[in-house]
């Protein structure tokens, strides 16, 4: 059975007794992370910011590591924006999305500059700042200000389409995820009621199997109600995920060292470091992979590639291996790293991958 939207006095009363009822569950079960304040200090924008940038989609497990070494290497705003864009990057790698990482720089310079080091308040200023959208801005304004902004993100939509069974699919829903969000947002608490339903949707309201026993809002969840709750959210069909193709050359020297290059500012992984490779391209069988070589040398085809998984595409890096004198020149543009600095390197986690590609 299909479950049915809830009438308007069932809708009436979700808006009434949702956040009281979330709330209470939170004081008792909200997950400590490193960026929450505990309730008795103010929350740090800084912080809220960077952890909010840090969690675009990234989980919070892999995000708590980066966030600890990054505040202990910046620990405000300003450290941030007057530290060099390499060494910023450096600490992004692994994060993936490194315009992320840029754009987090950026953001900092300007709040520096223009806002003399103190992020607005307002969410309209926020959504401004480079790698603030409206969500970002949203969370910000709610989570480090106390204003009564309307958050949603994945877990947020998931717990919204199970209160009200919502029978459009995403994406085309999210307007009415807002208004939904809107009528049971409180304007006392609203960065905690945005964090309670984010803490909700990760640990109760799970994409599959929720543990509907545990839920402070079952008896409001229209889904529970019908049974139905692991249908939502619905959403559209995927467009089939593209695959790309390239090829790297991993050169190194007796002593250890190999050759690294930084990628163009402007495009996929832009300004980062990269063991020097092909474009990626939608042909699995470029025209002759030896001819991109950066080098003459005795290239050995790893016989298995490197596989990654980007956003929009899935990527079969073939690697090239070669063992060169230790006299060998960096072509133009490339440079000689030893292994012992490959951590002062922003090294995607793509060619961190490829360094650790053994036969
Ligand atoms: N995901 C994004 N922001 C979050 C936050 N503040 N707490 C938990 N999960 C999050």
């Amino acid at each position: 059975m299909v479950a049915r939207e809830p009438s308007a006095e069932k809708a009436s009363a979700i808006a009434k007794t949702a956040a009281p009822a979330l709330l209470r569950w939170y004081d008792a079960n909200r997950r400590h992370l490193p960026w929450r304040s505990d309730g008795t200090t103010k929350p740090d924008p800084y912080r809220v910011w960077l952890s909010e940038i840090m969690l675009q989609q990234t989980t919070v497990r892999t995000v708590i590591p980066y966030y600890g070494a990054f505040t202990t290497r910046f620990p405000t705003l300003k450290h941030l924006a007057e530290a060099p864009l390499e060494s910023v990057l450096q600490s992004w790698a692994g994060l993936g999305y490194y315009s992320r990482g840029r754009n987090l720089h950026a953001c900092a310079i300007r709040v520096l500059n223009d806002f003399g080091g103190v992020f607005s308040a307002d969410e309209a200023v926020l959504r401004t700042l480079p790698g603030i959208g409206p969500y970002t801005a949203a969370a910000i304004a709610a989570i480090a200000f106390n204003q009564r902004a309307i958050v949603i993100d994945g877990n947020v939509e998931r717990v919204l389409s199970r209160l009200f069974c919502v029978e459009e699919p995403l994406p085309k829903a999210k307007p009415l995820f807002h208004t939904l969000a809107d009528t049971i947002t409180p304007s006392k608490r609203p960065g905690d009621f945005a964090q309670a339903m984010m803490d909700l949707g990760a640990t109760i309201c799970t994409p599959r199997s929720p543990s509907c026993d545990l839920c402070p809002l079952a008896s409001l969840c229209t889904a529970r109600q019908a049974g139905t709750m692991e249908r939502y959210p619905l959403k559209a069909p995927k467009a089939k995920q593209v695959n790309r193709f390239g090829a790297a050359f991993l050169a190194t020297r007796p002593d250890g060292a190999v050759l690294l290059r930084t990628r163009p500012e402007k495009g996929l992984l832009g300004g980062m470091t990269e063991v020097p490779s092909t474009d990626f391209t939608l042909e699995s069988k470029p025209a002759d992979h030896a001819r991109s070589a950066p080098l003459a040398a005795n290239w050995q085809k790893h016989p298995v590639p490197v596989e990654h998984v980007f956003t929009h595409f899935r990527l079969a890096l073939t690697v090239y291996a070669a063992s060169v004198p230790l006299e060998t020149a960096a072509p133009p543009g490339m440079r000689w790293t030893e292994r012992a600095h490959l951590q002062h390197e922003a090294l995607p986690t793509l060619f961190r991958k490829v360094l650790a590609h053994q036969r």
